[in-house]
């Protein structure tokens, strides 16, 4: 079955803007199923496991959604030691996880040299992925990262809209156009690429997410984590969401939409990876990560991240996991995914696209 005819672009923006506005609960019974079917059909039942460790919450950016912007002077900062990090790592190998994820605030106290260092240090220890989601950095880091074993990049878009952009991402380090490009820069170096956006932001309306979408499928990313606005209430954007959420083209920051959204992007990219974001589990913390693997997603990106610096990456309010230790975390997902018949993949865990482009380039 057809849901969106992705050939003709003027059909399929109607297609997606009546997708997201549909509230017909057979109708959405439809997209979902058709949803796991795709992911069913491409992906298949495994579902990749990602460690994160949050090496440091240090930040330089404004960012007026994001509870570790530069002006929250109250929160404690942390950047972990180089052998706590290999340690931590250390615990993500022995769980048998294909990948590990360093994840920080963009800060400039990561040096290059540093990181480079970490990054080939886990690559001879460890026969595993390593991916980095540093913020914007400059294409010599990205390249020197690259050759130091560096196999994956993620860096959200969070809106396609150049306005809104610009208005929630206030600081000089950041900007539109160069995220585009540093995104293109990572594809070139080799980099498998991961992208998404936030769903709800207060200023985002229909039209401007069913560009987000149509944006991310010309971007074709290995990986689209998208997860619903949270509102910080040390931040900018919690006093426009009270203002701002009467407006009729409203998109609101909730569950439905974030499922809607996910499912949409497996019927746009039936090969990448799809996770079950925190922040959607965080909204639905009975169901959110069941239900994500059953609209779409493929992968879950558990929390490594030593429990004395969790409460401090405070990204958003009532994070999920914030006391569970990696064992804690484990026994749930295993018991999430034996309920839904899915297991856990092995191996790397590469998505299919990026996998052909290899052979391609290879062959
Ligand atoms: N709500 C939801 N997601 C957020 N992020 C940061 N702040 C929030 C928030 N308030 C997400 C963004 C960002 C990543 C670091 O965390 O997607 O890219």
């Amino acid at each position: 079955m057809n849901l969106l005819n992705i050939g003709n672009r003027t059909l399929l923006r109607k297609q997606l803007r009546q997708w997201l506005l549909e509230t017909e609960p057979s109708r959405l019974k439809t997209l979902w199923r058709e949803a796991d079917r795709v992911r069913h059909d491409t992906v298949g039942d495994g579902v990749h496991l990602r460690g994160i460790i949050e090496i440091s919450n240090y930040c330089r950016c404004r960012c007026r959604y994001c509870g570790i912007n530069a002006e929250n002077f109250e929160l404690p900062r942390y950047r972990m030691q180089r052998e706590e990090i290999l340690k931590t790592i250390d615990c993500i190998a022995r769980s048998g996880y294909g990948t590990v994820v360093l994840q920080s605030g963009e800060d400039p106290g990561i040096s290059t040299s540093w990181l480079t260092d970490i990054i080939a240090t886990i690559k001879r220890r460890h026969d595993m992925a390593v991916t980095l989601s540093l913020g914007e950095r400059t294409p010599e880091e990205l390249s020197l990262w690259r050759d130091a074993g560096a196999d994956r990049y993620l860096l959200k878009i969070e809106s396609s809209d150049q306005d809104l952009f610009e208005h929630i991402h206030p600081s000089r380090y950041t900007n539109w156009l160069n995220r585009l490009q540093m995104l293109r820069c990572l594809r070139t170096l080799g980099y498998e690429i991961g992208s998404g956006i936030m769903i709800g932001i207060p200023g985002q309306h229909y039209d401007i997410l069913v560009n987000d979408l149509l944006t991310l499928y010309d971007l074709q990313p290995d990986m689209i984590g998208n997860g619903p606005f949270i509102p910080h209430p040390k931040t900018a954007l919690h006093q426009e969401l009270e203002r701002g959420k009467d407006h009729r083209n409203q998109v609101p920051n909730d569950t439905l939409m974030t499922y809607k959204v996910n499912a949409l992007m497996r019927l746009l990219c039936p090969e990448t990876n799809i996770p079950t974001t925190s922040a959607l589990v965080t909204l639905d913390r009975e169901n959110g990560r069941e239900l994500g693997l059953v609209r779409g997603a493929n992968v879950i990106m558990p929390n490594f991240t030593p429990i004395a610096y969790r409460a401090s990456y405070d990204i958003y309010p009532r994070r999920v996991c914030l006391q569970e230790t990696a064992e804690d975390i484990q026994r749930s997902i295993d018991a999430c995914l034996s309920q839904g018949g899915r297991f856990r993949a092995r191996g790397p865990g590469s998505s299919l696209h990026y996998q052909a482009r290899r052979k391609t380039l290879l062959g």
